[in-house]
Formats: structure tokens, C-alpha cells, sequence
């Protein structure tokens, strides 16, 4: 069946007016009859114990209900961890389950109130003691990195080579600590009733999430229901669940009351997980005309002391360049400060932002073109496992790119282009993330009122797998996407994929398309069965459905009868079809990567010491794009993030008690509108055939990957100055010699 033209057209977001007009619910707007307010007390310590707990003169308080702490709540259960599926927790150590303290803004005891407001005074008046340690906020603090390198890789040999080599490149580059901090901070309602518990939580996992809360409340998983239907993001930072989650089940089950608990902004900086800050250490080898000999990539990250977090920085290098010898390893550091967790991009873009840098450092030694260098080490397989890319036309992303941005307009010399007072640098950057395609059910209903409902217990964290789901049913039913229903965001509905790894799109797509072409065959059969058909006693298998309405094949829609009319023919209300598939077995025999390409301008105003991004142009080769709108919208979005990341972005910890001392956003820098600049997006929209039918790829993390190290070659390229620890800082571009 050809795949129509509403594949990969501009529908608008379908969840849009709900959204804009205020009717689209998340986590905390659901209206429960009698909910009571949780609002958590967080250590004021990086490290040390908790000698006691005075909640005497907060318990007295108007409208206290309770107050939680590890003297007397649970019981919390491990979760199953390997032993069973969906069991993927945040932070490993349950909360409240010692007196132990091992970062600033750890949950230590949950006050209960009435309303918010008396909570909020109540948990201000409970008084926590500590016996304190110093707490480890620095790498530089800890002599020696936890345990064996990981992520260890090797090919050729890579030490020899990088000796030898005719060119090299020695250099540390990096990232900050950045935290998630969606607009909707993570929160939970629980709702008991008897031993059935329902949350209304905001994550990228509701099957995950009732699997966990399941297991750490010790209840058989279908006691456990978890809705979220709308999320303000997650990046993330919402893949599994945190322990806000847990202390509001906790709390709820204690008192017998709908509890709630928002996460303050302020603990969005330390309770639900971060992009650890790396330290990479990038040794390249090359032959006086700029092809590699060697790559060595060796990375530092910093994690938690209950979790052990690697940000798998070197992920993406044994396959991204063309190279013979490669080797790469890892570390992690405990530092008392809260776990990390994957934020968008995780890996591949502080890695890529290493790695690029690395190369552009390369491509300033030789005088050479950094679109050239990457042009020049270009792999044409993946040389890491020696199998073909599933498809890959990155080569078209560069091009595309570099037209669309001016690039042959782009003079060498550093500070050679100008633009009335300002100095303009051009630079590019290489963007690539895994593709992967998983299992997943979904279930499509065909309504006598000629409507038809798509559902799955996966998520829209707002990238749009609502409308996705939506326009695949309109691909096979030929329904405009008005008259279909996506429904997800509970996880009562048939197991769906997560939000997460730029996945879902590629895994759920296949499992709407089969289950839609289920439910139309089950709409043939009752055409030629049901009395009053104009088919009845026609062969099923000589009919097709288009534009929603049966008929025969190889005859014109318009002769056929509407799929509604039959159903009323047959007094059905519906009929209704569920499909589960997985991923392609033939995914194996490929490399499958999502690539792309971003061209960064900025423009550098000495006379005022003032740095802007004028341009962006980002190429993406992310397969056949599914809904337009909503990939764009992803990829401006991620841009806007990767610039934020280079310039603006990082958390910072105080050296005495641990706290990261930017906790808000007036202090946490991100960019505002007046620091976006134009941006222009282009897809191939070329189809992975190995990723099935539709061939689409995912495409949530991509745009952030590769965005900072064209930016701060185009920071060099105006000023002279080498960024090699983001974020990018006016002070930094102050004393180069073009200011
Ligand atoms: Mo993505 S960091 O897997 O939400």
C-alpha cells in the first residue's frame, strides 16, 4: 500500500488547542476531591547524618496533617531490577530509607498540609540537625575515579599511532553540569483506593512508572495505575520515576488522603538528575593533509553517592570519522552531589562537542577548512563493527548546509569577515545520535459515528506522538486526522514504548499502522457479511478501504459505501483491532544512525564586547519524516538548546554545603527569545529502509548534538579566541585581539 501524501505534511499538532486554551491537563491540574498538599523538606548539608528531626512545633501548626521522615514512614521495597521488566528507578537509594545524607536538597522528611500554603509554612518550621562531613563537590577533590574504565574500545593502536603521527591535537575539553528543568516540574498526585493506588504524574514511561511504583510498593502491577496525559516536557529528566513519586504514594497511603507533591524549582537543581559536567581528554593523530591516523578519547564524569552514572561521552567516536586507529575509556567520580541522569542528547552530545572541537582544533593547525576536514574523514561505513549504515547521507547534510548558510562565502582568516561593527565566524558541526526500533502494542477503533481512536500506554512529552499516531491512522484509513482520536498517557492501555533514545516514534509508528490495517480488515469482513451491504457475499479479500469509505478494488472510492454506514448496517458500535510488533530482525545486519549537520553564525561587537548568534542552519538526515511540524518544532528546539549549552548554561556547586548556587532561573542561564536567532531547518526526508515500511528514524535528541562546537568554532573564527570549556563567556573573548 503506498504510503499518501498526509505522511510528512504540515498537520498541526492535534493536541494544540488543548494545549494553547488551557484545557490540556498535567500532572498537578487534575481536580481530586480532597487532595491534601505534600511539600518536602531537603537537606541543607552535602554530607553527613541526620541526628534528629523536631517537627514539634510544626505539627501544631494549623491544618498539619503529617510529617514524614525516615523514623517512621515506609515500607518502600528494592525495585526488581534485572528480575523483571519495567523497573527502572531514578535515584537508587529509596528515599527516607536511612539518616544519611549524600547531596544538598536531598528529600529528608515530607510535611502534609491542608493547603499548600500551610504546608509550605509547616515544612519552613521543622527542624533538622546534623552531624555534618565536608562534602566532595569537585572532581579535582577525589584521587581517584571509582572503580576500572569503562566504555573501553579499541582498534589498530591507536597510543602508536597518535606517536607517530605527522600532526597532532592534545587538548581537554569541557561541558558543564546542566539540569533538565522542563517547564513542568516533575510531580505526582496519589490517589488510594484500598489497596489500588492511581498517580497522575507527568513521565516518559507510564509502563515503566507502574511497573516501579508496583514493585517499591509492594502491590501486583495492576493495583498500580499510572495517568499522564500532558506533559510540560522532561528531556529526560522524566524517563524514570524520582522519589517525589514514592513520598506521595508514601504519604497518601499513611493518611488515608489524595496527596500531592510538586518538586520546587529550586530542588529541579539537585533532586531529579542532571547532564553531569565531562572532562574529555582528546588526543588526535592526522597526515599533514588532515586525515586522522589516530583517535584517543578519554572522559571523566562526575556521579552520585547512590548511583553510578556514566555519560557515555564516548559513544559516538568509534564510529563517527573515518579512522584505523581508535581507542577510548571511561571514568566516574562520587561527588555529593545529587545522580545524574540522561538529558537529551545524552553522551553523544557533550562527546560530539569533544570530539568536533578536537577536530576543529585539527583543522586550525593545518589552515584547513572544517567543513573540509570533516568532508576529508568521512566514514563510509561504520568502522567500529565494519557493517553498512542503514542509511546515511550525511555528505547532502553538509552540503545542503553549507549552502544554505553562505559557507563559500566564508573567508579563513580569524576576524577576516565583518558585518558593520560586528565580526562574523562561521562554524559546523557534525550531529548524530543511534537509530532503534523496539516492540510495541497499539490498539485502533472504528466508530459508528465515522470517527476513529488510536490508543497506546506511551506518552507525548510534547514532540508530538500524538499527532504521529493520528497520521499514520489517516495514512490507513484515509480519515482526515479531524476524525481520528489519539489516546496515551495511561497505563491501562496496551504496552507502549517509552519516551526515550529518540525511539518512540520509530517503534510506535509500525504498531498504529498495524493495528489500523487489522481494523480496517475487520471492516471488509463485515461489508461482506452484514445485511444490507451492497458487498454481501463478496470475497473480504477484493475489497480495500480509501478516504474511509469500502469498496471494491480497482473501482472508485466514490462507488463504495461509507465504513460508518456499515457499521450501522451491522448495529455495531465499533469494531476494534490490537497489533503488537517488534523491531526488524534485519536491523542487526546495519549501522543505524540518525545525521545531521549545523551551521552556527555569530557576530562579535568588540565596541561593546556583545556575542549573538545571527544564523543557524540545521540539515537533518533522520529517515522519512512523519508530521513536519512537529519535527521541526523538535529540531528549533533542540538548536535552541545546543546554543544554550554553549553559551549560557551551568550549574554550579558551592564548595562548603553542596548546593548548586544557581537553583533558579534567574541565575541558571538559558536562552530567551532575544537570544534566538534565525533559524532554518531542512530534512531529506529520504526513508531508512531498514527501519520498515515507513522508514523513519527518531529525531528528539539529534538537534542538540553538534550545536556547541559550531558555535565556538565560530566563536574562534570571529575573535581568535578557542572556547574549550563551555559555556562559551564574554570574559573569555575579552583580551583576544580582535576585541
Ligand atoms: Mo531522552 S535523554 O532518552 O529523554
Amino acid at each position: 500500500m503506498a504510503i499518501s501524501a498526509v505522511v510528512g505534511s504540515a498537520v498541526t499538532r492535534v493536541d494544540g488547542k488543548l494545549k494553547v486554551t488551557g484545557a490540556a491537563q498535567y500532572a498537578v491540574d487534575h481536580p481530586i476531591e480532597g487532595v491534601v498538599f505534600g511539600v518536602p523538606v531537603a537537606s541543607t548539608v552535602g554530607s553527613g547524618t541526620i541526628a534528629g528531626i523536631d517537627g514539634s512545633v510544626a505539627e501544631k501548626m494549623p491544618g498539619v496533617l503529617g510529617i514524614l521522615h525516615h523514623g517512621n514512614s515506609g515500607p518502600l521495597y528494592r525495585t526488581a531490577g534485572g528480575f523483571e521488566p519495567n523497573s527502572i528507578v531514578s535515584e537508587g537509594r529509596l528515599p527516607f530509607s536511612d539518616n544519611k545524607v549524600y547531596y544538598y536538597g536531598q528529600y529528608v522528611a515530607l510535611v502534609v498540609a491542608d493547603t499548600f500554603e500551610r504546608a509550605l509554612d509547616a515544612a519552613a518550621h521543622v527542624k533538622v540537625n546534623y552531624e555534618t562531613k565536608k562534602p566532595l563537590t569537585r572532581m579535582s577533590e577525589v584521587t581517584k575515579p571509582l572503580g576500572p574504565a569503562h566504555r573501553k574500545y579499541e582498534r589498530g593502536d591507536a597510543e602508536a599511532a597518535f606517536q607517530s603521527a605527522a600532526v597532532k591535537v592534545d587538548g581537554v575539553y569541557v561541558t558543564p553540569t546542566e539540569t533538565h528543568n522542563p517547564m513542568e516540574m516533575h510531580a505526582t498526585i496519589a490517589v488510594w483506593n484500598g489497596d489500588k493506588v492511581t498517580l497522575y504524574e507527568t513521565t516518559q514511561g507510564v509502563v515503566n512508572h507502574q511497573g516501579v511504583m508496583a514493585q517499591v510498593l509492594g502491590l501486583p502491577l495492576e493495583n498500580v495505575h499510572v495517568i499522564s496525559p500532558f506533559m510540560g516536557s522532561g528531556f529526560g529528566g522524566k524517563l524514570f520515576p524520582w522519589p517525589q513519586s514514592m513520598l506521595a504514594a508514601m504519604a497518601a497511603r499513611k493518611l488515608g488522603r489524595p496527596v500531592k507533591v510538586t518538586v520546587p524549582r529550586s530542588l529541579m537543581f539537585s533532586a531529579v538528575g542532571h547532564r553531569p559536567l565531562t572532562e574529555q581528554h582528546i588526543r588526535l593523530g592526522a597526515t599533514k593533509d588532515g586525515k586522522l591516523t589516530s583517535i584517543i578519547h578519554e572522559v571523566k564524569n562526575p556521579t552520585s553517592m547512590v548511583d553510578d552514572f556514566m555519560e557515555g561521552a564516548t559513544g559516538s567516536t568509534p564510529t563517527m570519522y573515518s579512522c584505523p586507529n581508535v581507542k577510548t575509556a571511561q571514568w566516574i567520580v562520587r561527588l555529593n552531589i545529587g545522580s545524574p541522569m540522561a538529558m537529551r542528547g545524552p553522551g553523544a552530545c557533550p562527546g560530539m562537542y569533544g570530539l568536533d572541537s578536537a577536530l576543529d582544533d585539527l583543522a586550525i593547525k593545518l589552515n584547513m577548512d572544517p567543513l573540509q576536514i570533516r568532508l576529508k574523514n568521512y566514514a563510509e561505513k561504520d568502522e567500529s563493527s565494519g557493517k553498512p549504515y542503514s542509511s546515511k547521507h550525511l555528505r547532502e547534510c553538509y552540503e545542503k548546509g553549507a549552502a544554505a548558510i553562505g559557507w563559500d562565502k566564508r573567508t579563513p582568516g580569524v576576524g577576516s569577515m565583518r558585518d558593520g561593527n560586528e565580526i562574523l565566524g562561521l562554524g559546523v558541526g557534525t550531529a548524530i545520535w543511534g537509530a532503534y526500533r523496539g516492540g510495541a502494542q497499539a490498539r485502533v477503533r472504528l466508530s459508528a459515528d465515522g470517527r476513529a481512536r488510536v490508543a497506546s500506554a506511551t506518552q507525548d512529552l510534547g514532540t508530538g506522538t500524538y499527532t504521529v499516531m493520528a497520521v499514520i491512522v489517516a495514512d490507513k484509513t484515509g480519515l482526515p486526522v479531524e476524525r481520528i482520536d489519539s489516546v496515551l498517557g495511561d497505563s491501562s492501555l496496551p504496552p507502549g514504548p517509552m519516551s526515550g533514545g529518540s525511539t518512540c516514534t520509530a517503534t510506535i509508528v509500525p504498531a498504529v499502522a498495524a493495528a489500523s490495517v487489522k481494523a480496517i480488515g475487520l471492516v471488509l469482513d463485515l461489508a461482506s457479511k452484514t445485511d444490507g451491504s451492497p458487498y454481501k457475499g463478496v470475497d473480504a479479500k477484493t475489497l480495500a478501504m480509501t478516504g474511509g469509505r469500502v469498496h471494491k478494488q480497482g473501482e472508485s472510492p466514490e462507488s463504495g459505501v461509507a465504513f460508518e454506514k456499515l457499521l450501522q448496517m451491522g448495529n455495531l458500535a465499533a469494531l476494534e483491532a490490537e497489533a503488537e510488533t517488534g523491531g526488524n530482525p534485519d536491523m542487526r545486519n546495519y549501522s543505524m544512525h540518525t545525521f545531521g549537520a549545523h551551521f552556527v553564525e555569530v557576530g562579535w561587537d568588540p565596541g561593546i564586547a556583545r556575542l549573538r548568534v545571527r544564523k543557524t542552519v540545521t540539515v537533518m538526515d533522520a529517515g522519512r519524516i512523519i508530521s513536519e511540524k512537529s519535527a521541526r518544532n523538535q529540531i528549533l528546539g533542540a538548536v535552541v538548546m545546543g546554543l544554550g549549552m554553549g553559551m549560557f548554561e551551568e550549574a554550579y556547586y558551592d564548595k562548603r554545603n553542596a548546593k548548586p548556587l544557581n537553583n533558579n532561573f534567574a541565575d541558571y542561564m538559558v536562552p530567551t527569545n532575544a537570544d534566538i536567532p534565525e533559524q532554518e531547518v531542512i530534512f531529506l526526508d529520504i526513508p531508512d529502509p531498514v527501519m520498515g515500511e515507513y522508514g523513519a528514524r527518531g529525531i528528539g535528541e539529534i538537534g542538540l548534538v553538534g550545536v556547541a562546537p559550531a558555535l565556538t568554532m565560530a566563536v574562534y573564527h570571529a575573535t581568535g579566541v578557542r572556547v574549550r570549556k563551555l559555556p562559551v563567556r564574554i570574559e573569555q573573548l575579552m583580551g583576544s585581539k580582535n576585541s
